[in-house]
């Protein structure tokens, strides 16, 4: 599965241990920054990360900023992307199983990297359950403004 990931500079000291973990699990990753601490504005990385989705260059999105709040905001915008700001292992989970989230959002200044790891390896292997979780996610794409 091909994951994109990116951050701005309260996410790049979390950013290696995802990326890791993400190809630990046989993702091919997509690092599309930032690279350095200098100050960014996190929308320009939420917004590569989304167009990298709506090309088809990848499957899922990983985006980490300080809080996880920022690109939980901007990838929540974009029709078709389902992004869940995860902190524990169970509401990553929960995540997939309800949610079919396909965009995880992390806390760069809220998580260290092995609960960040244990995070991504959690939403990595959990499936949707579907069922009755089915027609709820349809119903996002129709709330107004969509
Ligand atoms: C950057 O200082 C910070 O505002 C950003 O990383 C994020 O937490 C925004 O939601």
């Amino acid at each position: 599965m091909r994951v994109a990931v990116a951050c701005d500079h309260g996410g790049v000291t979390l950013k290696p241990a995802v990326v890791e973990e993400l190809a630990a699990r046989g993702a091919e990753v997509l690092d599309l920054g930032t690279h350095g601490t200098q100050s960014v504005d996190y929308p320009d990385f939420a917004r590569l990360a989304v167009e990298a989705y709506i090309a088809r260059e990848c499957e899922r999105i990983v985006l980490i900023c300080g809080t996880g709040i920022g690109m939980s905001i901007c990838a929540n915008r974009v029709p078709g992307i389902r992004a869940a700001l995860c902190h524990d292992e169970y509401t990553a989970r929960m995540s997939r199983l309800h949610n079919d989230a396909n965009c995880l959002v992390l806390g760069g200044r809220v998580i260290g990297p092995g609960l960040a790891r244990a995070i991504v390896g959690v939403w990595m292997d959990t499936p949707f359950e579907g069922g009755r979780h089915e027609a709820r996610v349809k119903k996002i794409e129709d709330m107004p403004g969509s």
